[in-house]
């Protein structure tokens, strides 16, 4: 799969070490779906693992945390520069049925492909809940994307209490009727993921990994999940609980 080289037309510091980056890829890229995924090539660094964030006509986005030196590297581009995407990769994964109510559990920068989600799905009804650590952490999605802002039900959630509901995404999930919802999916932190998937039972609950992606290609095997055939970058990132259980217990205890 070819490198698209994409240049950047902003990049926007939008909360503690969390960068919004827009760019417009030079040639066409083919449709894109939520939780899609590109390698994203940055000079003199490395490929890393990005989702998509939103897409406006020909203009993607990605929102990124900081984590090492390759999304250290990304925060510090500038307007103009070139970066390069390989993808998209992945499955995908998008809900089109206008009965599905819909609990989003985001956190942190797991936050990142739920705007695209959103935009691209059909449903009833979508509650979305995001927990960080610390207030610093938090932007305001409603503002970034006020094109979906009518399209959910937004609840903060924060560790240290500092603004919102005082606990994790785990505390908030334990006060929730989740028999409301026909659809969870929990993007985030793997022992997040993997207490989400302990703590609602049932095949309507999604998580979307994050394993190590080098290839993207189906070649390496560095994305593959424990005790299954099955790999990320192929068929997630999005998988059902039942499908990654193993894999997520094993991931949090090694
Ligand atoms: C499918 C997928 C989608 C992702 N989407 C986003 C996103 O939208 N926004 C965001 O902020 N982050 C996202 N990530 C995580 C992001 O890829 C890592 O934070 C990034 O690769 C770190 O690179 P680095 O060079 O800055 O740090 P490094 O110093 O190289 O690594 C820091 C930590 O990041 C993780 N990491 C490093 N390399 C990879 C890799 N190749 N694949 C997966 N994890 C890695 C490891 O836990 C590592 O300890 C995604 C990961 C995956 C697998
Ligand atoms: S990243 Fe190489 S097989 Fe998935």
């Amino acid at each position: 799969m070819p490198l698209i080289p994409a240049r950047i037309l902003y990049i926007e510091n939008l909360a503690e070490n969390t960068y919004r980056l827009a760019v417009k890829p030079l040639y066409r890229v083919e449709d894109v779906k939520p939780f899609n995924f590109f390698m994203v090539w940055v000079p003199r660094v490395d490929e890393i693992p990005l989702s998509i964030a939103y897409r406006r006509r020909d203009v993607i986005e990605f929102l990124f945390k900081v984590r090492g030196e390759g999304t250290r590297k990304l925060s510090t581009l500038y307007p103009g520069n070139l970066i390069a995407l390989k993808g998209p990769l992945g499955r995908g994964f998008v809900v089109e049925n206008d009965l599905e109510n819909i609990l989003v559990l985001a956190g942190g920068i797991g936050i990142a492909p739920i705007p695209f989600f959103i935009s691209r799905s059909r449903y009833r009804r979508l509650d979305l809940v995001w927990g960080v650590r610390e207030r610093g952490e938090l932007f305001n999605l409603k503002n970034l994307y006020p094109e979906i802002s009518e399209k959910f039900s937004l609840i903060i959630v924060t560790e240290d209490c500092s603004y919102g509901i005082c606990g994790t995404v785990l505390d908030a999930l334990r006060s929730i009727d989740i028999n409301a919802y026909s659809i969870i999916l929990a993007v985030g932190p793997t022992a997040m993921l993997s207490k989400v998937c302990e703590y609602v039972k049932g095949n309507n609950v999604y998580v979307a990994l994050g394993t190590m992606v080098k290839c993207g290609l189906g070649i390496c095997g560095s994305c593959y999940i424990k005790s299954s055939t099955k790999l990320l970058c192929i068929e997630g990132p999005v998988f059902s609980c039942n499908e990654v259980g193993y894999h997520l217990r094993e991931s949090v205890d090694s």
